[in-house]
């Protein structure tokens, strides 16, 4: 006998591969006074290892971690004035790569240059740039400046990362058009969804609510209602910069979260997340500072959410998808331009393209279920 389905077409997941190559832009590798203790800094990115130092000056470089001279790791050096010193010869490595002296040698080989990586600081952060076709990055594509970030009426960054092992970065940008997830992974459901695509920036403009039948502690944490305006905007491969506006009881905070990340190897990438918060007033700074702590700690259960959804999903490069799920090819098209010569880069990637969910019919079947899940917690209290 043949299985009932023999004549139906059964949909088959096509998971691809994870690309070969490692995103071309800007990326935020953590918060820049973090890199500024007066030692080195390793960092596992783009396949190979990175160091991070500090010259004299407090300027941030970037160098390839492997010493040109016999392959020992920067990483383990010792910083020395303007300079980093290799820990297996003392070679002496300036910012821009070149070598500017070897304590026992007479003289330092001309051609001695190990590669420097191109750095951005912006919003007390550093960027890394990469791009595997090794242009400088153009003008145009850089990271915008958040004010709050230099304000006393903000509190400081809090910073966090968590390391996700057996999934390529595009899991996290998916995010981006996911509207239904919010529902079921972070218990809170969009009533407004919009995505805008253009150039090297996706954005999401969303207004969600939270559902008050979980008692989960995110729940407990907002204290039920909450109303949540959330204008993010993704500039380029891996730093998304998201304005938010949460209300609840009568409470109105506005706080601007980081989302970004970099890539460790095609199946492993570091996600980091930040935020900050205006300061409410009367509030003082110490209690603004833990309100941040406390906010940045309920966004990042909500990446925990996630991350427990990536560490046992497969890839997938055909979704099947309902009108409700947004533009997952569309933003995987504009995610593309990234992994794309730019000679190659088709208009379509970059092509201004807008969507709006129609999220009607999701927000009626959502209410239905939080009150009947209510009602069910009323009979048995
Ligand atoms: S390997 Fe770095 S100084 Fe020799
Ligand atoms: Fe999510």
């Amino acid at each position: 006998m043949s299985p009932a389905n023999t004549d139906d077409q059964v949909r088959v997941i096509d998971t691809g591969a994870p690309p070969a190559r490692y995103a071309r832009g800007w990326h935020c590798v953590g918060l820049a006074d973090s890199f500024r203790d007066g030692k080195p800094h390793t960092i596992t990115v783009f396949g190979t290892e990175l160091v991070v130092f500090a010259s004299a000056d407090g300027t941030l470089n970037v160098l390839d971690a492997y010493c040109r001279h016999m392959g020992g790791n920067l990483g383990d050096g010792t910083i020395k004035g303007d300079t980093l010193a290799c820990p297996f010869h003392d070679w002496r490595w300036k910012g821009n790569g070149r070598c500017a002296a070897i304590p026992y040698g007479r003289r330092v080989p001309p051609l001695a240059r190990t590669r420097a990586w191109t750095t951005l600081e912006q919003n007390k952060q550093l960027f890394v740039w990469n791009d595997p076709e090794g242009n400088p990055p153009p003008e145009e594509i850089t990271i915008p400046r958040i004010d709050g970030a230099f304000s006393d009426e903000w509190s400081d960054w809090t910073w966090n990362q968590i390391v996700i092992e057996g999934a390529n970065c595009r899991e996290v940008i998916d995010n981006v058009v996911d509207m239904a997830h919010f529902f079921y992974v972070h218990f809170a459901f969009p009533t407004y969804f919009k995505n805008v695509f253009e150039g090297h920036v996706a954005s999401q403009y969303m207004t969600s609510v939270g559902r008050d039948d979980v008692q989960g502690e995110t729940a407990k944490e907002v204290g039920g209602k909450n109303v949540l305006n959330s204008e993010a905007h993704y500039f380029g491969p891996s730093y998304m910069i998201d304005n938010i506006v949460s209300e609840a009881g009568g409470q109105r905070v506005e706080a601007v979260l980081i989302n970004c990340h970099y890539p460790v190897t095609p199946t492993e990438f570091v996600l980091q997340y930040g935020a900050i918060v205006k300061k409410l007033p009367g509030l003082s700074p110490q209690d603004a500072n833990d309100m941040a702590v406390k906010f940045a700690g309920s966004l990042g259960r909500g990446f925990e959410q996630d991350v427990a959804i990536w560490e046992r999903k497969t890839r997938i490069d055909n979704p099947l998808l309902c009108e409700e799920d947004g533009p997952v090819y569309q933003l995987r098209r504009w995610y593309e331009q990234f992994y794309t010569d730019v000679a190659e880069v088709d208009e379509k990637m970059t092509a201004r393209f807008e969507f709006e969910v129609d999220t009607t019919r999701a927000v009626t079947a959502w209410e239905a279920e939080v009150a009947e899940n209510l009602a069910a917690q009323r009979a048995d209290a």
